[in-house]
């Protein structure tokens, strides 16, 4: 029996590539909004943070900006907070995609910025904390803001 439809073999190794960079695109969009977090690992990430941020208390800045509300939040946006100009003009606004950026290398992603903190390397230790912080800091709409 013959075949009636023939893709060459460049063909279907480029469609092949395409719907593997898909899926993965896929599974990091869901992954970011999953409830499947590593909740320990996240809340222990968020030791690197505590000291100078909280999430839980909008009217609190520590030495950084509180970040209750922080997914869908404008970079620079609390209220009486003073930000570095870099981050007061950054054309940002925090999502799981930026956040990972950003905390991947703060001074890479935002040139200027004030935020004292060493690059997070470990994929997973900002996954998890990213996730982490999702639930526990929220939107600017779930927090009523
Ligand atoms: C040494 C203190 C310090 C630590 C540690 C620190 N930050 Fe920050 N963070 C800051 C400061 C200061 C700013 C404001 C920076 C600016 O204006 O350029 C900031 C800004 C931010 C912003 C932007 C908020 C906004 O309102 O736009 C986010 C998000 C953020 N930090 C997340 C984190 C996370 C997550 C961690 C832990 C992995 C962390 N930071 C660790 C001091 C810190």
């Amino acid at each position: 029996m013959t075949t009636t439809t023939r893709t060459s073999p460049r063909r279907r190794h480029r469609t092949l590539a395409r719907s593997t960079v898909l899926t993965a695109l896929c599974a990091f969009a869901l992954g970011a909004a999953a409830d499947d977090c590593d909740t320990a690992r996240g809340e222990l990430m968020f030791g690197l943070c505590q000291s100078c941020h909280q999430a839980d208390r909008a009217e609190h800045d520590r030495s950084g900006p509180h970040l209750v509300g922080l997914f869908g939040r404008p970079a620079g946006s609390a209220e009486g907070f003073r930000y570095s100009p870099a981050m007061a003009d950054a054309d940002v606004t925090w999502t799981a995609e930026t956040l990972d950026a950003f905390l991947a290398s703060p001074r890479q992603f935002m040139p200027g910025t004030t935020m004292m903190m060493a690059p997070m390397r470990n994929d997973a230790d900002r996954a998890a904390l990213i996730c982490w912080l999702r639930d526990v800091a929220g939107t600017a709409e779930e927090n009523d803001q």
